[in-house]
């Protein structure tokens, strides 16, 4: 795993900007893969394409990171978002222990939702950091994906509050089904 801390020791708040702009792409990188996969393990259309319009906005979104980072003159830091990768990690673990496609949808859509609270403090915390060093125009752009990350919050809580209800009606149905054949 790569490693910056005994190779370039931070010491500005210029270099903790450039440290979480570098994270924060490596997690974007991680979350193109990340709904790369997902796409393949749900079954309603309305998440399907929500999880491929974001899959495609991510990578304009590093994109716009890596911008920030030329802007400062600076190269990224070769960092691992160990946030992104352990949400993905958790995701995962659900598909290995061979779950039912209600379940899978549900974790797929539980893993996207912490996601974007995750991208979501990145993006409200690195705006702050520009904004006050005077960096208007880097502000600008993680506003962009600010924004993006804030409408793809919404739509999967919406899709989220939909599937619970599904799987908690089958749950009841379930019971019903079981309590009946016991009588
Ligand atoms: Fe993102």
């Amino acid at each position: 795993m790569q490693t910056m801390s005994s190779t370039m020791p931070m010491q500005t708040p210029q270099d903790l900007f450039i440290h979480e702009l570098s994270d924060t792409l490596s997690a974007e990188q991680i979350i193109v893969e990340m709904l790369g996969q997902a796409q393949g393990m749900v079954q309603n259309p309305q998440l399907r394409q929500g999880l491929q319009k974001h899959q495609q906005e991510s990578q304009e979104q590093a994109q716009r990171v890596q911008q920030v980072i030329q802007m400062t003159g600076q190269q990224p830091h070769p960092v691992t978002c160990h946030a992104a990768q352990g949400l993905m990690q958790s995701l995962m673990d659900v598909v290995q222990s061979g779950p039912s496609p209600e379940v899978l949808e549900g974790a797929v859509v539980a893993g996207a939702i912490k996601t974007e609270h995750l991208e979501i403090a990145g993006y409200t915390g690195l705006i702050e950091k520009a904004q006050a060093m005077g960096q208007s125009e880097a502000a600008q752009l993680l506003q962009q994906n600010l924004q993006q990350e804030q409408a793809m919050l919404q739509q999967l809580q919406g899709i989220s509050q939909q599937l619970t209800q599904q799987m908690a009606s089958m749950a009841m149905a379930q019971d019903g089904s079981s309590a009946s054949a016991t009588l």
